[in-house]
């Protein structure tokens, strides 16, 4: 089949309706996941997961009432460093939903010199192209490398000219045909085992020439309407010029053009679009910076104007982005702050009543730190083992010293500051800083830090309050 631009590309069977990894997951399963990298918190995950696997139920609603049904967005709250944004992360990576973490307060309101809020929607469209694109070129890449392969055999052995009849007779022809296909073939296998790859080809390149003039704009390139970024290709980058590579570069150049010759970007956007629209997560980080209702004095940006902005958009508007129309109604928006100053009730109503659900996270025990240095895939303590294995070291840690360190932050988060597991960065950090320092050097390879180690490198900092406030 063709696309519009003539080129040739293929369909695969079923792949309109494909459906993300996630969302074949129970929520059971997700809060599995889940476990794997955040402790504790039970809530929040089955919410998380409850909300997602909604989503999945929708679609399998006649569409009638599918229509009807409203993502239930959710309201994480809990003080920080107890893994709201972790929790954030690891879904996104999990999810094959198109997901966009941001942070509330990076918006200003309508009028205001900085990001407008409809820009959350564009941010999530170009990452759910790309998601989809992707899987698009991992559907043509076989078929991109063939062809790849057939074009820089034609430059390593240009097509023969056709002899004229009168010249040669029909057997000379064929000899000579089958004599220019096993030579070709030769090549062929030389080129697979990688022996060609010194040799310089002349490749026909697009030129990228850079635009003659700046675009000034205060909303930057990816937020116009008019899709000048779409049209900078078109003006600029068609020309084509010889380029000298070697031979393993050009491969790498012509599989990227036939990739993309073989992606068909419209179906892309067309598929991207509708899954913005049917699964979309939005992440709303720091919810809590923008509560409050206070007027806005001054030039100051109003945070209940940002808080306005936001709400058409969880409601269900329309926006505008350069890959069309995009109907926000059915994105799920999962917001989170640590509420120390403001509640969740100064957020304006309007916006309240947009997140029924509300989880809060709990602070963590002692317990939760010893389970977080160690159990996560990468825990902390894994992580400094592995820095320093890369050394030669043989870090190990008793049991003993895992408490103490885990006790050690509990009392500082308890006497100064909580800051939930953060604290227990900054403890590792103090507590390994000779060995980090010394660590090329070390004469001993083996490095056992039991409970008496912790306490020599960090008692005497945790009793002094003023010294704790300063360095942990
Ligand atoms: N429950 C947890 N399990 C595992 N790691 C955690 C947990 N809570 C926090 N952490 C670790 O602590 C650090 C900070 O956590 P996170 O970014 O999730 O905090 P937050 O709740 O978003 O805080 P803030 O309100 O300040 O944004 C991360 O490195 C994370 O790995
Ligand atoms: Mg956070």
């Amino acid at each position: 089949m063709k696309n519009q631009r003539g080129e040739m590309v293929i369909y695969l069977p079923g792949a309109m309706d494909e459906v993300g990894i996630l969302d074949n997951l129970s929520p059971r399963e997700i809060v599995t996941h889940l476990d794997k990298h955040v402790i504790g918190q039970k809530s929040a995950k089955r919410a998380v997961a409850i909300a997602l696997r909604n989503r999945f139920r929708r679609q399998k609603l006649p569409e009638e009432m599918a229509e009807e049904v409203m993502p239930k967005n959710i309201i994480m709250i809990g003080s920080t460093g107890v893994g709201k944004t972790e929790i954030a992360r690891r879904l996104s990576k999990l999810a094959n939903s198109p997901f966009l973490k941001v942070e509330a307060s990076k918006y200003t309101e309508v009028g205001y010199v900085g990001r407008d809020v409809e820009s959350m929607i564009r941010d999530l469209v170009e990452i759910a192209v790309e998601l989809v694109r992707e899987e698009k070129l991992e559907e043509v890449v076989d078929k991109a490398e063939q062809n790849a392969e057939e074009r820089i055999l034609d430059l390593l052995l240009p097509p023969r000219p056709q002899p004229t009849e009168e010249k040669a007779s029909n057997e000379e022809i064929l000899k000579g045909q089958q004599a220019f296909k096993r030579t070709r073939e030769k090549l062929r296998n030389q080129l697979r085992e990688g022996k060609l790859d010194d040799h310089q080809v002349e490749v026909e390149a697009k030129t990228k020439n850079m635009p003659a003039f700046e675009i000034i704009s205060n909303s930057g390139i990816e937020d116009m309407d008019i899709n000048v970024k779409d049209m900078l290709p078109g003006i600029f980058g068609q020309k084509t010029k010889k380029r000298k590579m070697r031979v393993d570069e050009a491969r790498e150049y012509l599989l990227q053009e036939e990739e993309q010759k073989l992606v068909d970007m419209d179906q892309v956007t067309r598929i991207a679009v509708e899954r913005v629209e049917q699964n979309g997560i939005i992440f709303l980080d720091e919810i809590d910076k923008i509560s409050g209702r206070e007027g806005s004095r001054g030039p100051e940006v109003s945070r209940e104007g940002v808080q306005r902005d936001i709400l058409p958009i969880v409601e269900g508007t329309t926006v505008n982005t350069r890959y069309g129309m995009v109907r926000t109604d059915h994105i799920l928006f999962i917001a989170a702050g640590a509420f120390h100053v403001s509640k969740p009730a100064d957020l304006i109503p309007e916006l309240q009543g947009r997140f029924p659900i509300r989880v809060e996270l709990e602070s963590l025990s002692v317990d939760d730190f010893v389970r977080i240095l160690t159990e996560p895939k990468s825990a902390l303590i894994k992580q400094y083992v592995g820095l320093m294995n890369t050394e030669g070291i043989k870090l190990h840690f008793s049991k003993g010293a895992i408490l103490t360190i885990a006790k050690f932050a509990a009392l500082v988060n308890e006497r100064t500051e909580n800051i939930g597991a953060r604290r227990l960065h900054t403890i590792m950090e103090k507590l390994l800083d000779e060995i980090s320092f010394e660590g090329p050097d070390l004469e001993q390879k083996n490095v056992v830090i039991d409970e008496e180690y912790v306490q020599k490198m960090l008692a005497s900092v945790v009793e002094d309050q003023d010294l704790s406030r300063y360095i942990l």
